[in-house]
């Protein structure tokens, strides 16, 4: 069967299939038809696939057209049966790895697709997990799910784990511009999934085994947690010391060696950085061992977005006006800079803070027109309300919580009273610099 397998990659006739058509999934499809692949894309959420079918993309940086175009060349075959995983050769597995609510680990979307690939696996099939999860869970949760099927692994079937490493809204990288990690159950596997990745992108990392894959992907993302939470704590103390602490970090970042920039901000938000971590921790707290520097960092980034309030209080004190009745129109509620994607972004915990302490509240974001609903948090339906220089002097305050390039800071400053910023969107603003604040 891996011979078989191995050929149909090799000429580029192999099925891709990706379960999970969301931020990661939808890129890959876009990296494996670049190669020259044809694909099927799986997702439970009908409405998604029914979109796709007429053309319409929910992802800001995958463009419907191109979308319409690979149906008709039936290059993407988008569906939410999934008895039709039969058909793919390779089946790629990008569906959510959130917390639950005692932030532990829940598998519950990838066991789910475990059972239905289960369900009509057959010979020749490689199947890659590349949900971000804790090591070990492709050996012990999708393994034993699909091995009961009854075919033999690294001779009937396959099974590898390769972390994604999208980063939306990044227009220098694109899926298949980025190395790919890849870690096989067993030789055979693990030969099968390196040769496919390395037709969709510019480099292939092979690892020893699955867990190393599952461990890389985490480190990546604990380093990222913890080199944000320094720099959030340093911005506090320095700002104590009335030191900026952006200039400090450009200046740092002029050493050519042994120094990374990390930006402080108004807390963590996105799918991977608040909540990847504590994969790890949930691990370690099975071996016994704590994780100091994750639950640390923790503790700094989740405390950001109370930290900014009491700015935005003591700004909006100087001015002789009390939180309560003053205000606020926040701009950006994604979670970063130029996407569309509001998940775990702290703007939602720090409008709940300021609704909480009276403020009146507005927000606008160009890329996320209405405010959804959020599981965690409690804020009011809103739409997000147009910039022009009126409303911006009706604010008692702005909050600048993610900084989208589409905005005029300039603009923005001249025309509010007072303007709180805790990205540095402001650094090149010229004039009215006295009504700004960072925090
Ligand atoms: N978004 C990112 O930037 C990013 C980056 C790196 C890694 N990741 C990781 O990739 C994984 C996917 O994240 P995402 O941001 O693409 O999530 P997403 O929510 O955008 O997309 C996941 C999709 O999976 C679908 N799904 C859920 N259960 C399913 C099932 N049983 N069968 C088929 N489809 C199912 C959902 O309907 C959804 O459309 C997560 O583990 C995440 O941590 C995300």
């Amino acid at each position: 069967m891996a011979k078989s397998l191995e050929k149909a990659i090799a000429d580029r006739s192999a099925v891709v299939g990706v379960v999970g058509l969301g931020y990661v999934g939808l890129p890959l499809i876009r990296a494996f038809i670049a190669a020259g692949f044809r694909t099927m894309g799986f997702d439970v959420d009908n409405s998604k696939v029914e979109k796709l079918l007429a053309g319409q993309s929910y992802i800001g940086h995958i463009p419907g057209e191109w979308i319409s175009e690979c149906i008709q060349a039936k290059k993407f075959v988008p569906t939410a049966d999934m008895k039709r995983l039969a058909e793919a050769d390779a089946l790629l597995i990008c569906v959510p790895t959130p917390l639950s609510d005692s932030r532990d680990p829940d598998l519950a979307y990838v066991e789910a697709t475990a059972r239905q690939i289960a369900a009509v696996l057959r010979p020749g099939q490689l199947v890659v997990l590349e949900s971000t999860t804790y090591p070990g869970t492709t050996r012990d949760v999708v393994l034993p799910i699909l091995a009961a099927r009854g075919l033999e692994l690294g001779k009937d079937y396959f099974l590898a784990y390769s972390p994604e490493r999208e980063d939306p809204g990044n227009p220098d990288f694109s899926a298949s511009g980025i190395p790919k990690v890849v870690g096989g159950m067993e030789p055979a596997s693990a030969r099968l999934a390196e040769a496919l990745y390395s037709k969709a992108v510019v480099n292939v990392v092979p690892v020893a085994n699955c867990e190393v894959a599952e461990a890389c992907k985490i480190l990546e993302n604990t380093y990222r947690s913890v080199n944000i939470a320094m720099v959030n704590e340093l911005k506090m103390l320095f700002d104590r010391i009335g030191i900026d602490v952006w200039e400090v970090i450009d200046a740092a970042k002029t050493k050519p060696f042994g120094f990374q920039a990390f930006y402080p901000g108004p807390g963590l938000g996105g799918h991977c950085i608040p909540i990847d971590p504590f994969y790890l921790s949930w691990v370690a707290r099975k071996h016994g061992m704590p994780t100091r520097f994750i639950e640390l960092a923790g503790e700094i980034n989740t405390s950001m977005p109370t930290y900014v309030v009491n700015r935005v209080i003591a700004a909006l004190n100087e001015a002789g006006k009390p939180l309560k009745g003053s205000k606020i129109c926040l701009l950006g509620v994604a979670y970063k800079k130029d996407v569309d994607d509001p998940r775990e972004s702290p703007s939602f915990e720090l409008m709940e803070l300021l609704g909480a302490g009276g403020a009146v509240l507005s927000y606008n974001d160009p890329h996320v027109p209405k405010l959804p609903k959020m599981r965690h948090h409690d804020v009011p339906a809103m739409d997000s309300t147009p910039l022009d220089a009126k409303f911006l002097a009706s604010q008692d305050c702005v909050l600048i919580a993610t900084d989208h390039s589409a905005y005029d800071y300039s603009f923005i400053v001249q025309n509010a009273r007072l303007v709180v910023d805790t990205r540095n969107a402001t650094k090149n603003v010229r004039q009215a610099r006295e009504r700004i604040r960072k925090a």
